[in-house]
């Protein structure tokens, strides 16, 4: 009997999980490592008990289900993330984990034991809303910074990563990077509009474009906003809102795949009638082209630097995180695109615009990601969206694509 997707459990535990952290307008606040977090990952590891997976859970808390092979050696590994921004949608990295528990009741049902392991991960805190770097589970995964960085991380209060994971109880025994799949494949909605503009029902992702985070702290002078002559100010806020502006057009200027984000933005004191003496606001720029990026971020400093000149404010550069672009594996993007067809679906190669574990995973094993559309190309919204129909045409690519990959010959 060949292995066939339960549709329903998998819009059913999309929507169970979703209840965890479900905030108005049908989204998900689950935080890393918050108490919601802890909720969600308790819920999701009794899934993977009940399908029979052998769950660990690493030192910075990455939960990995394994199931057997008729052979031992390095399994073949799906996942993703089931942390969320504060103002999420329900299918950001949910998605991606809870597809890869079908495929294995999938395989489950149909009594079959493919050749390799095959393994469902996800993964600590991929969104980096709360603690910076992003991706900080597969990055610890995949050797990119040792645990005691990762365990130092603070959030906006002051609290540590090393301490919420054990308060959660969720520093686990087992090294991170120890299981070294043979591949990793990730299934993730787009969270852009370009499968949803063109009618496209499978991207066939072939890189993830480079992400530059970077905090700034403005420290000028408090005065009164009706007595203080503009020749005299020494505004923190108005370097602040130069940036935003500078950096719009500046991505608009450079063209091509260049984006820019100011997505934070406080002052102090935050009352209309005082010019602020102190502005903390965040910059995020991306390029698929690390040259480009580089550039931009240059571009950046140096406005900054000008605007802090003439308005005679100090500025404080912090970077929070710091990627470059990725390209996956050709062969596993070539064998995304094949199963896709070969399930009738029309596909489009593409980079990914977000950030995902899958790029940390590459550093460790050939990896790949399959994309599904995004209604409108919303995400990180409450009204993030992607059709029954594509959810379940995702995860039927997920499925073949881990059978071949699973009962493959070769060196393990
Ligand atoms: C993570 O979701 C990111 O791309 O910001
Ligand atoms: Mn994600
Ligand atoms: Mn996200």
């Amino acid at each position: 009997m060949p292995p066939r997707l339960s549709p329903s459990h998998l819009l059913g535990n999309l929507e169970t999980l979703a209840a965890i952290g479900a905030i108005e307008g049908g989204g998900c606040a689950r935080l890393a490592l918050t108490d919601e977090d802890k909720v969600g990952r308790d819920l999701v590891v009794g899934w993977m008990k009940e399908l029979g997976l052998s769950v660990t859970v690493d030192a910075i808390g990455n939960v990995i289900g394994l199931r057997a092979g008729r052979e031992t050696g390095a399994p073949i590994m799906t996942g993703s993330h089931i942390d969320t921004v504060r103002t999420g949608g329900r299918y950001d990295g949910n998605y991606g984990v809870l597809a890869g528990l079908e495929v294995v009741r999938a395989l489950n049902e149909a009594g079959i034991v493919t050749r390799r392991p095959i393994a469902v991960a996800f993964f600590t805190n991929e969104e980096g809303a709360r603690f910076q770097p992003d991706m900080m589970g597969s990055l610890v995964y995949a050797g990119g910074i040792g645990l005691n960085e990762a365990y130092a991380a603070t959030d906006k209060d002051g609290v540590a990563v090393g301490d919420e994971l054990r308060r959660i109880g969720y520093l686990g025994p087992v090294t991170p990077g120890a299981l070294k799949p043979r591949a990793f494949v990730e299934l993730h909605i787009e969270q852009g509009p370009i499968l949803d503009e063109e009618k496209v029902q499978i991207g066939v992702v072939e890189s993830v474009q480079g992400i530059s985070w970077t905090e700034y702290t403005v420290t000028g002078v408090s005065n009164h906003a009706g007595t203080t002559p503009m020749r005299l100010r020494r505004d923190a806020g108005y370097l602040a809102s130069s940036v935003n502006l500078f950096a719009r057009k500046l991505a608009w200027d450079m063209g091509g795949d260049q984006v820019a984000t100011v997505g934070e933005m406080a002052f102090r004191p935050n009352l209309i009638n005082v010019v602020p003496h102190r502005a903390v606001f965040t910059v995020d720029l991306r390029n698929t082209d690390d040259a480009q990026l580089k550039a931009a971020e240059v571009e950046v400093a140096a406005h900054i630097a000008e605007v802090a000149t003439s308005e005679k404010v100090e500025v404080e550069a912090k970077v929070l995180a710091r990627f470059e672009p990725v390209i996956f594996d050709s062969g596993l993007v070539g064998r995304v695109e094949h199963h896709a067809k070969a399930l009738g679906r029309s596909t489009r190669r593409m980079p990914s615009g977000a950030g995902h574990d899958a790029q940390m995973m590459q550093r460790l094993c050939p990896t790949a990601m399959i994309f599904v559309p995004s209604v409108a190309g919303l995400s990180h919204n409450v009204k993030e969206h992607t059709e029954a129909a594509d959810l379940i045409a995702g995860a039927e690519v997920l499925l073949n694509l881990m059978l071949e990959l699973a009962e493959a010959r070769g060196p393990r």
